[in-house]
């Protein structure tokens, strides 16, 4: 059955090349990136796990966690390490999971039959320190994702659960923000809101990012 916003991340033990791993146990209080991969030693997976590694410290600040998946056994991927870490000059530095008789990609409905019988899609779940899922994406098997989107969603899950507000569209960290509609009284705005209000029309109320400089 598909995974949906605010369901319960299943939990799993499953091989990684980094070791056996205990999903919920190995997230921790953090947040989770699990994304899914076709195969092993295909071009857009090298180029996606490649940039993915580049990224671990900026997930890191963030507070979230890397992990990946594909189909593919563990000696596989320990193999094609090594072809990522010299094409896209860098060292994978989180685990990928091994899952052969696809005991995870069932379980969170990776894999669709439409578009491919036995390899996952490019599947994505951003999952909350509560394990709540919070996001969840899928890509076609030849288009490859954009890792700068994931951190921009991290950003605005981080700043909309702290702030009573919520990002527009292509918002970045540093722009303003939308006031949330549910708040009306004046008083609260001027507490919550000290850098100020602009009423664009009743529903539609910016402010500048509240944790910004
Ligand atoms: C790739 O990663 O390049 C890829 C994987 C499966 C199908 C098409 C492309």
């Amino acid at each position: 059955m598909a995974i949906r916003l605010g369901d319960t991340a299943p939990d799993f033990s499953a091989e990684t090349s980094e070791g056996s791993v205990n999903f919920h146990e190995w997230a921790g209080d953090s947040w989770v990136v699990l994304f899914s991969h076709p195969k092993d030693f295909t071009p857009v997976c090298t180029t996606e796990l490649g940039m993915v590694a580049k990224l671990k410290d900026e997930f890191a600040k963030r507070n979230a966690k890397v992990i990946a998946l594909s189909v593919d056994p563990v000696d596989s991927h320990k193999n094609w390490i090594g072809d990522i870490n010299e094409t896209q000059s860098t060292s994978v530095n989180y685990p990928i999971i091994a899952d052969p008789d696809r005991k995870v990609a069932d379980l969170y409905d990776m894999i669709h039959p439409n578009a491919d019988n036995t390899l996952t899609v490019r599947s994505v779940f951003i999952i909350d320190p509560n394990k709540k899922v919070r996001l969840t994406l899928t890509y076609p098997a030849a288009t490859g994702r954009n890792f700068d989107e994931l951190l921009r969603v991290i950003d605005s899950l981080q700043l909309t659960d702290n702030f009573s507000v919520a990002t527009p569209a292509n918002w970045k960290h540093g722009e303003d923000v939308v006031v949330s509609p549910a708040i009306t009284d004046p008083a609260v705005i001027a507490e919550k809101f000290p850098k100020g209000v602009t009423e664009l029309k009743p529903y539609l109320r910016m402010t500048p990012q509240p944790n910004a400089d």
